[in-house]
C-alpha cells in the first residue's frame, strides 16, 4: 500500500487549513528577491490542492494574503496579486479536472479589479463542482471577520430582525465569511513559526495544530502526508476525557 493510500484509509480532517509561510526566507537563502519565493510557492499550492483532492478531503482553506500583508512593499503586493490572477487563469483546468469548487473569504472587494474579476469568474465556473471546496483567504483577518459579523448582528438586533437572546454559536457562524464551512480539524503552519497570525480564530477552537520547519515552497506531498499521519495519531477529546470517547 502506498503512503497516500495508507493515510487515505485512516481518519482524515474534514477541513484542513494551512498558513503557507516562509516564501521570503526560502528566497533569501538562495540570494533571491522575496517575490521569487512567492513564485515558487505556487507549485506547492498546486501539489497540496491535488493531494488533498486525491485524499477526498472535503474542505481546504489556504491563507494566501492577510489584511496585514497590505503593509508590505508595493512591489511585493503587486507581484502577489499578479500571481493570484495568473494562477487562477492557469489552474481553472486543474480545478475542473479534480471536481474542486473555488471559494474566497476576506475583504475580497479590496483586491485589485483584475483579481476580483478573475476570482469571480473561477468561482462561477466551478460552482457546480461537488468534490473538495478550496477556499482562498484573501485580504483576510479573523478579527476583521468577527467585527463585521458583530456589526451585521447588531444591525439585525437594532432593526428587530433578531432578538439578542436568539444569538447562539450557529447564528454567529452564519455571519462569518466561512458560513457553510465546517470547523477546522487540522491547521498546518510551515516555516517554523508558532503563531496563528489572525487566521480563522473562531473556526480553529478545537483544531489540531501542526507546525513544520519546512518553508512553504518546499512543502510537498510527503510533508502533507506526514502532517496527516500526525493528525491520525492524536486523540481529539473536545473537552471530554479519554474513557468517554468510543
Ligand atoms: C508567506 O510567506 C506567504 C504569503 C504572504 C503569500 C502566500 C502566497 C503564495 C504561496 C503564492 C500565491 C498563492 C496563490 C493562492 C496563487 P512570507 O512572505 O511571509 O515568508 P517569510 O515569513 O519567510 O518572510
Amino acid at each position: 500500500m502506498s503512503k497516500l493510500e495508507e493515510i487515505k484509509s485512516g481518519r482524515l480532517p474534514q477541513h484542513l487549513a494551512i498558513i503557507m509561510d516562509g516564501n521570503g526566507r526560502w528566497a533569501k537563502e538562495r540570494g533571491k528577491l522575496r517575490v521569487f519565493g512567492h513564485q515558487n510557492g505556487v507549485q506547492a499550492v498546486r501539489q497540496t490542492v491535488e493531494t488533498a483532492a486525491k485524499l477526498q478531503i472535503g474542505y481546504l482553506t489556504l491563507y494566501a494574503f492577510s489584511t496585514e500583508n497590505w503593509k508590505r512593499p508595493k512591489m511585493e503586493v503587486d507581484t502577489l496579486m499578479r500571481l493570484l490572477v495568473t494562477s487562477l487563469r492557469k489552474e481553472l483546468k486543474t480545478l475542473t479536472e479534480n471536481n474542486i469548487r473555488l471559494n474566497a473569504i476576506g475583504c475580497v472587494e479590496s483586491l485589485p479589479g483584475k483579481a476580483v474579476q478573475e476570482l469571480r469568474e473561477v468561482i462561477k465556473r466551478t460552482e457546480n463542482n461537488d468534490g473538495m471546496t478550496l477556499t482562498l483567504a484573501l485580504s483576510y483577518g479573523a478579527r476583521e471577520e468577527i467585527t463585521s459579523a458583530v456589526k451585521a448582528l447588531g444591525t439585525k438586533v437594532k432593526n428587530s430582525i433578531i432578538s439578542p437572546e436568539k444569538i447562539d454559536e450557529s447564528i454567529i457562524n452564519d455571519h462569518l465569511y466561512t458560513r457553510g464551512l465546517p470547523d477546522v480539524d487540522l491547521l498546518i503552519r510551515t516555516s517554523g513559526e508558532y503563531r496563528i497570525s489572525n487566521f480563522l480564530l473562531w473556526q480553529i477552537a478545537y483544531a489540531e495544530l501542526y507546525f513544520t520547519d519546512v518553508f512553504w515552497p518546499d512543502f510537498n506531498e510527503e510533508h502533507l502526508l506526514e502532517a496527516l499521519k500526525s493528525y491520525q495519531n492524536r486523540e481529539r477529546r473536545f473537552g471530554k476525557i479519554s474513557e468517554q470517547l468510543n
